[in-house]
């Protein structure tokens, strides 16, 4: 892939972002979703490359942009494989919360997971603790792991779980065990990178969240030098039936941090909507002007790039201000 690819597709999360951003706080999680993806879906079309969506907003039947197999970009370029969430975290924009962005990775063609959308079982760890823990351990002896590499104390270590009846058992015991746990409501891709990066607390991420979400946080989780481990969770013999279409023989097997981003050509971005643990949300400054604050990631050269931008509103394609509720 070439890497200019990576300064371009942060106009795609820029603008998603920004037209997600015109929804928050008002209740009203589709209409925030449907702007998102009709923007996203239309600055691709400005990039030159071959890209198919593997992860998206559904198949060609439940979704009329970004559906899986859709292609994008100008037909021109290196052909990659596109994971997209327009919108991360469609119940935190509706109810103006914290942490949701505008989300994309993309890798070489046959790279990502083509993930099915259901659940799925996730560690996550920073580059310290990278290649030491493993999911099948259980959480007490993965914290005692954490806290040796990352040089704390048991009581200090903080393990990120989203806040659902489902993971009532592994608060319980990360309790039990004296560390700490940091509950988040909605957006498990910018919670789960929080654990690879530096100096936001957190030093696990687990619990059971959506597949397709992990795949693209797999992207970042590599590009950072962390460490994640999977298990698709199918909940019915239909969702067995889709694994296994995908080629997993075993739909409950073990997914190394490969497995889910097979090699090095990746690249993650993403812009925030409201603001979270990696990103600042989309700022009104007045007099039409708008900044966003996006980050993106390159594994080749493990690059970090955060990119602040100012955007002259009346200077933007109406997709900019998809819905834009005018008052
Ligand atoms: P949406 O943006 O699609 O609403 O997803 C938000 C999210 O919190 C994801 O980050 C997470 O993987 C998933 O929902 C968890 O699903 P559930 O809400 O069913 O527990």
């Amino acid at each position: 892939m070439e890497r200019e690819l990576a300064l371009e597709v942060v106009r795609v999360t820029e603008a998603a972002a920004i037209a997600a951003s015109q929804w928050i706080g008002r209740g009203l999680k589709n209409e925030a979703d449907d702007a998102a993806t009709t923007a996203m879906r239309k600055m691709f079309d400005s990039i030159s490359m071959s890209g198919t969506v593997v992860i998206g907003e559904g198949e060609l039947d439940e979704a009329p942009m970004l559906y899986i197999g859709e292609e994008l970009g100008t037909g021109q370029g290196p052909k990659v494989d596109i994971a997209v969430d327009p919108l991360e975290g469609t119940n935190i924009v509706a109810k103006g919360h914290n942490n949701a962005i505008a989300v994309l990775a993309i890798g070489d063609e046959g790279t990502l997971l083509h993930a099915p959308d259901m659940y799925m079982e996730k560690l996550v760890v920073g580059p310290k603790a990278a290649g030491k823990v493993s999911l099948d351990d259980p959480i007490e002896k993965i914290i005692d792991i954490v806290a040796e590499a990352n040089k704390k104390r048991i009581a200090d270590v903080i393990v990120s779980i989203q806040e659902r009846p489902r993971h009532d058992d592994i608060v319980r015991r990360v309790r039990e065990k004296g560390a700490r746990v940091h509950f988040f409501t909605d957006g498990d891709v910018g919670s789960s990178i929080a654990a690879c990066l530096p100096k936001t607390g957190i030093d696990i991420f687990t619990g059971i969240g959506g597949a397709p979400e992990g795949v693209i946080s797999a992207a970042a989780i590599k590009c950072l030098g962390g460490d994640m481990q999977a298990r698709l969770v199918p909940m019915n013999p239909e969702e067995e039936e889709r694994c296994i279409a995908m080629g997993l023989e075993n739909p409950r097997q073990l997914l190394h941090l490969n497995d889910l981003v097979r090699g090095d050509d990746a690249i993650f971005a993403a812009t925030g909507v409201t603001s979270g643990d990696m990103l600042n949300g989309v700022l009104f400054l007045g007099d039409d002007l708008v900044e966003t604050d996006s980050i993106v990631m390159r594994c080749k050269t493990k690059t970090v790039r955060r990119i602040k931008a100012e955007h002259r509103m009346d200077y933007k394609p109406d997709f900019y201000k998809m819905n834009t509720i005018d008052s």
